[in-house]
């Protein structure tokens, strides 16, 4: 499928094409933020936002509350409690060159309706190469500090928090006159010499070391134990407040010194100044005194001074109208590619990680950058022995931008691409569509175990108390456990707890709690069991969507082994998944067989489909032209369509709602491979009981009821009504039609409000909508 330009996309195609925009770029977040592992380049990955936002552009009306161009910065981790921040924390436009800042001002005077010759008052403040945290003080008493999180929710790292000391995280505001409930903002960074200092140690002790000061810092801020976050050199910089909105200062400088007041570090490079030119100033000020502030920096924050105009001025999407920032340009340098290692992920995914020369780029020693894929690697014929350039953006992983072609030794052969996992030797294959190469080890392969493992264990799967990652590298290094069924096993292993004691200076009562801990999930619902497998695509809502649906394990066991008889072909599956193709079109195309030879060669591919299938519905019929480029791509479809029926299993999975043919071809994958049953046999074979799921309830006011809820929800967030919704038998859909019994429309709410009104379906607030269900 060729990428069509945006202007002569169709409503249907431009609908279908963000869905699967929106997929990709989540994907690629989290496996950016929270893997620490991104599959494309920064290059790519800002062609896909480009992408989904000129079709937004162009489609106003297709912008949902979820959108990511609606969403911050990347999502929350299980560890840590949720905090909802009072007021969201939003990120920042960015400007690459001087006439972008100067078109920022200018807009605002536009914005502003200003005479032309008045100059803008600004702040310009060191844009702090660290994270965020907000932090919420009621009656001047430090209540809880938190990450950004996603931009609405953030993480509960207040004890972390604290651990920074009084001089940067006062306890309680000094100085008088802060409002009864205030959540000052900043950022926490790590100074570049204690960074350095860490990483020395770290590395001469064996210990884990960090890429840079940023990641450092959001490392020590994120640990689970304060004491350690204690131990680290972390530094924090007031410059902005969620709540309250208005009230404290009349202006941004103003307010930076009423920070300073009550006790927090401000930057002293913050300053005031007029109009574009003035900013730039500032600009070429900090870039070159840089390398000794003492602290990474990438940029440099424009902030309108007086905050009723900021007020006026207001927000676009993500970020605000009246501040920019405005990025260096990335550092370069240039250094010999020594070779390139395969890291292998918890889903077994292959990435070239490339090995250098140490050089120092931007203050930091480089020792490793990621190469991405493979593709990666050809397109930018990088060799061993080679000389690359390499860049470090200040807050993302260094990268190879080219090879110098001058320096390439003449035996340098080009990288070739290892076929089997490195770890285990298994095949490694790369199955259509994705970026990268995955090894078929599954659980005999050592470097997904622990990562799967983990998984397993986690909050939301089987949840093991006394059981994290520690024991668990430590019990995997000595061979008690490869698999799940493994850490059940250990529970009643005697020699095993005795070397516990023995060996590892375990207690009577640790050992105990450990395998009380282990005991207590050998009953278990049916929901967590399917999640803690950790099939590739199947996440927790999935597991609860499939647990309800068959209700027993022997019954969707016996469906995915059902399945695994016949698994389709990624077309079919991506057939069956475009939004506008019905099962019932699906069926009508396979039966109708078109001929081979193309009967109207000269017709666009659209009109070919209207002619030949003049009983599909309009819609089905546009989604099939964003299928098939042309005529012989329409007959392989239909060919595709009749051949690979889905087998009984699969159909049954996929039918289900909800779950949909990815999910259900994962499961199909995952059941063929004999040692994937082989280990959840095992792990059966341990359970006491796996428990039936509770069918929807039906004795509820919204039971059988389909609800839709829409605008930007501020009583709970869309997982939370969703899962409430369902627990109570209501089904919850994506969007507005006759059979939609109830629209639960948040602030913002938009087209489907329409939609709601059009059809005469019930609108309702959300807290008329929690009355309805019992608060
Ligand atoms: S103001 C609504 N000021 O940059 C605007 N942000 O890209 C809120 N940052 O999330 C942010 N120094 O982590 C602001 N002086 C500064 C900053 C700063 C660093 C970071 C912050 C923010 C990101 C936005």
């Amino acid at each position: 499928m060729t990428e069509s330009p945006v202007a002569d996309l169709s409503r249907e195609a431009a609908e279908a094409e963000l869905a699967r925009l929106a997929r990709a770029l989540a994907r690629h977040d989290a496996l950016y933020y929270q893997g620490d592992a991104p599959e494309i380049s920064d290059a790519d990955y800002d062609a896909l936002r480009r992408r989904h936002a000129d079709i937004e552009a162009r489609f106003p009306e297709l912008v949902k509350p979820d959108s990511p161009s609606q969403r911050v910065g990347a999502g929350i981790s299980e560890a840590f409690a949720e905090v909802r921040h009072g007021v969201p924390m939003l990120s920042l436009d960015n400007a690459f060159s001087d006439d972008e800042v100067r078109d920022f001002a200018a807009r605002i005077a536009r914005f502003l309706k200003l005479p032309g010759e008045e100059l803008i008052a600004f702040v310009a403040e060191p844009k702090i190469d660290g994270l965020s945290a907000s932090l919420l003080y009621v009656d001047g008493v430090l209540e809880v500090g938190a990450t950004r999180g996603d931009g609405r929710t953030g993480e509960d790292v207040t004890a972390n928090l604290r651990t920074l000391g009084e001089a940067r995280i006062p306890s309680r505001l000094k100085g008088s006159g802060w409002p009864a409930r205030v959540e000052v903002r900043g950022e926490v960074y790590a100074p570049t010499d204690a960074f350095t200092a860490f990483n020395a140690a770290a590395e001469a002790e064996g210990r884990r070391s960090y890429a840079n000061p940023r990641n450092f810092a959001a490392g020590s801020l994120r640990q689970k134990n304060p004491a350690i976050t204690a131990g680290r050199p972390l530094n924090f910089f007031a410059y902005a407040w969620g709540e309250p909105a208005e009230g404290f200062s009349e202006t941004q400088a103003g307010a930076l010194e009423k920070l300073a007041e009550w006790g927090f570090p401000t930057n002293p490079r913050s300053v005031r100044v007029e109009g574009a030119e003035g900013l730039l100033q500032v600009y070429r000020a900090l870039e070159a005194d840089r390398a000794t502030l003492g602290y990474d920096i990438d940029g440099v924050v424009y902030k309108v001074d007086r905050l009723d105009l900021q007020a006026r001025l207001g927000f676009v999407a993500r970020s605000p109208r009246w501040a920019i920032a405005h990025k260096f340009p990335a550092q370069q340098a240039t250094t010999v590619l020594e070779g390139i290692d395969i890291q292998v992920g918890r889903t077994g995914s292959l990435t070239p990680v490339a090995r250098l020369a140490p050089v120092t780029v931007g203050g930091v020693v480089v020792r490793n950058a990621t190469l991405h894929n493979e593709d990666e690697i050809a397109r930018k014929d990088v060799r061993i022995g080679d000389t690359v350039v390499l860049q470090r953006a200040g807050d993302v992983i260094p990268q190879i931008v080219a090879v110098v072609p001058e320096r390439r030794p003449a035996d340098a052969l080009p990288f070739a691409f290892p076929t089997h996992c490195p770890a285990c030797g298994s095949e490694a294959v790369r199955e259509e569509g994705e970026a990268r190469r995955r090894c078929t080890g599954g659980l005999i392969c050592p470097a997904q175990i622990v990562e799967r493992l983990k998984h397993f264990v986690g909050r939301k799967a089987f949840d093991i108390e006394g059981l994290g990652e520690k024991q668990l590298v430590a019990f995997h290094e000595r061979g008690w456990i490869r698999e799940p069924a493994d850490i059940f096993r250990l529970a009643r292993d005697k020699e095993q707890l005795t070397a516990l004691r023995a060996e590892d200076g375990y207690g009577e009562t640790s050992v105990g709690n450990l395998v009380a801990g282990i005991d207590a999930r050998r009953t278990i619902s049916l929901d967590r069991f399917i999640y803690g497998l950790g099939v590739r695509d199947i996440g927790e809502q999935t597991s609860i969507v499939l647990a309800r649906a068959f209700e027993t394990w022997p019954a969707f066991e016996a469906a995915c082994l059902a399945a695994a008889d016949g698994i389709p072909s990624e077309d079919w599956v991506r057939l069956n998944e475009a939004p506008a193709v019905s099962p019932r079109a699906v069926v009508t195309l396979a039966e109708a067989s078109p001929p081979a030879g193309d009967p109207w060669p000269e017709a666009p591919i659209d009109q070919q489909i209207a002619l030949a299938f003049p009983s599909l519905a309009a819609p089905a019929r546009r989604g099939l032209a964003t299928l098939a480029d042309d005529w012989a791509g329409l007959v392989r479809l239909a060919a595709i369509a009749r051949d690979e029926g889905p087998s009984e299993g699969l159909g049954q999975i996929a039918g289900v709602s909800g779950v949909g043919p990815v999910a259900a071809r994962a499961l199909a994958l995952f059941f063929r491979e004999t040692h994937n049953r082989a280990m959840v046999d095992a792990l059966v074979a341990e359970m006491a009981r796996i428990e039936d799921a509770e069918r929807p309830k039906t004795d509820t006011p919204v039971a059988g009821r389909t609800v839709v809820f829409t605008g930007a929800l501020e009583r709970f967030t869309r997982d939370e009504a969703k899962a409430r919704a369902e627990a109570l038998g209501a089904k919850v859909s994506g969007s507005v039609s006759r059979k939609t019994d109830f629209l639960v429309a948040g602030p913002g709410a938009g087209s489907k409000m329409a939609d709601a009104l059009k059809h005469g379906v019930t609108v309702l607030t959300e807290d008329e909508w929690l009355a309805l269900i019992g608060g």
